[in-house]
């Protein structure tokens, strides 16, 4: 209940206020310049009043009254000296409804206007309309080329020029800085605003988005004005391109430099710890090309960048190696393997070649006309095998040795020469296939026809790869296997052969 005779006090006194405001007119009246307004003003209910004429009160500044236009019923209509004489005019000549236009307007008329009545016996009684200008703001942004530093600096600049009202700046930006705005007042009444972004710029803020955005109340909507920073720094220089795989001889080796920069870099210099280029090193604006990889490139390499604000280097020692995995020396490997693989094959083929025809050929011993009597001397495995000179001549047949107590040194002894013991009825010279190749043969064939020349061939053996076959005297017979048995005379067969294979 208490709430309920609250609320009918208010109204009871809002009706109050209401009766006591008889003079009615618009709070708020918008213009642009060059337009006409109507101030429109009008007594409501005047009863009993009597009205005797009417006022317009211009207040430009607060207390600052200025009559621009008077209505007598009497006397008729009057304006008074001012800046709106013949711009305004009654558009009623009525002292119920003495509303007035004003013409071509400008940012000065914006201000106070009261429409003031004088009544009998109540006094005077008005009500006011404030006129506001608008203007649109002449709106412009810009970023300020800046050079990268640790001080703060104005970085973007935007503008509301001659606006009114005063217009509002903001910006939107992922830089780290802050903004600051002034507004001044112009002569014409408008409002110029000025706003200004201070960041300490890095090299790395160049081209960050940045907007401006102004607000203002003759805008629909805000006007935005997108920006890029522009700071500016010297070269910071990498050198690219080293592969680490100079290797000697290689052709298409190059480097490049890279400068980041702002402004661009006009001007890129190659140099070498020692001084000047090589000259194998040719230089294309930033890059190096290497026409040849040789020793000369075997160095430090500086590129240096310069634009406007300074320069940069950069550093890059370059080793130059012999080989590498490089597909061209993977041949070479390839090919020495390959080669290796043919060699050994060669070698095979060859004492293949002198076993099948040492095996064709029967050792014969001198006044022994039976091939399975050797004598009852000596007795030696493949004795018949490498035979040059054919059977019949054991005198100069090659012995092949088998050291049967040591199968391990069965190669090794292999090489030997035997000389046959001296109750032998010729001595016997005895190669290791193996090492043998056609030159070597020949040399053994030779060998064969003369014992005494035996020192001398030994020499030029040793000129064969450095494998030379060895001679070898032995000074125990039954050291190297040289049987004087009968009974070993089987072994001569199948079984002689295979071992004599194993050899190989
Ligand atoms: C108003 O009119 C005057 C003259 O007619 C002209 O010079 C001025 O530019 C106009 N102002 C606007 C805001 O249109
Ligand atoms: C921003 O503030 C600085 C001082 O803090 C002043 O020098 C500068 O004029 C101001 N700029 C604007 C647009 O208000
Ligand atoms: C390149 O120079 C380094 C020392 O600076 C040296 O050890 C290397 O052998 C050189 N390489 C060639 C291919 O000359």
């Amino acid at each position: 209940m208490g709430s309920s005779w609250l609320i009918l006090g208010v109204i009871l006194l809002s009706s109050q206020v209401v009766r006591s405001q008889r003079v009615r007119v618009l709070p708020e009246v918008e213009a642009y310049p060059n337009e006409s307004v109507n101030l429109r003003c009008e007594f409501t209910n005047p009863g009993s009043t009597k009205l005797t004429q009417v006022s317009w009160i211009f207040e430009a500044t607060e207390g600052h009254r200025e009559n621009i236009a008077v209505f007598h019923p009497t006397y008729g209509e009057s304006f008074p000296k001012s800046a709106f004489k013949g711009r305004v005019q009654f558009t009623q000549a009525s002292l119920e409804y003495p509303s007035i236009r004003i013409d071509s307007v400008r940012m000065s008329d914006a201000g106070r206007y009261t429409c003031e009545y004088a009544t009998y016996p109540s006094g005077n009684e008005q009500g006011t309309t404030t006129l506001i200008m608008l203007a649109k703001p002449k709106n412009s942004a810009t970023p300020v080329v800046v050079q990268a530093g640790s001080a703060k600096v104005v970085v973007a600049r935007c503008e509301a020029l001659q606006g009114k009202p005063a217009a509002t700046v903001t910006w939107v930006t992922g830089a780290m800085g802050e903004y600051n705005s002034t507004s001044q007042a112009e002569s014409d009444g408008t409002v110029t605003v000025k706003s200004e972004y201070r960041m300490a710029p890095a090299s790395t803020d160049n081209g960050r988005d940045i907007t401006c955005m102004i607000s203002q109340r003759t805008q629909d909507r805000p006007q935005t004005f997108p920006m890029k920073l522009v700071v500016q720094y010297p070269p910071t220089v990498r050198i690219e391109g080293y592969d680490n795989n100079w290797y000697m001889g290689r052709t298409d080796a190059s480097l490049t430099c890279h400068a980041d920069a702002n402004p661009k870099v006009v001007d890129f210099t190659w140099t070498t710890l020692s001084g000047n280029l090589p000259a194998t090193a040719k230089v294309d604006q930033n890059r190096l090309l290497v026409q040849k990889v040789d020793e000369s490139v075997n160095t430090t390499f500086i590129c240096e960048a310069k634009n406007s604000l300074g320069s940069g280097k950069s550093q890059l020692t370059a080793a130059v190696i012999e080989l590498t995995g490089d597909p061209s020396s993977a041949g070479v490997l390839v090919g020495a393997i390959l080669g290796s693989l043919l060699a050994l094959l060669l070698a095979s083929a060859l004492i293949t070649v002198l076993v099948i025809r040492s095996r064709r050929q029967q050792p014969r011993y001198t006044g022994d006309s039976d091939q399975g009597t050797y004598g009852n001397k000596a007795r030696i495995f493949g004795v018949k095998r490498a035979s040059k000179n054919g059977t019949g001549d054991n005198n100069n047949g090659p012995i092949y040795t088998y050291r049967e107590s040591e199968p391990g040194a069965l190669v090794e002894k292999g090489n030997e020469f035997l000389h046959a013991p001296a109750g032998m009825p010729a001595p016997h010279h005895i190669p290791m296939t193996c090492e043998l190749d056609e030159a070597g043969q020949r040399k053994f064939d030779t060998l064969n026809d003369s014992m005494e020349e035996e020192e001398e061939e030994e020499e030029q053996y040793d000129g064969f790869g450095g494998l030379p076959p060895s001679y070898h005297i032995p000074r125990h017979e039954d050291d190297y296997g040289v049987y004087i048995d009968d009974d070993m005379e089987s072994q001569r067969d199948g079984s002689i052969i295979s071992r004599t294979a194993i050899y190989v």
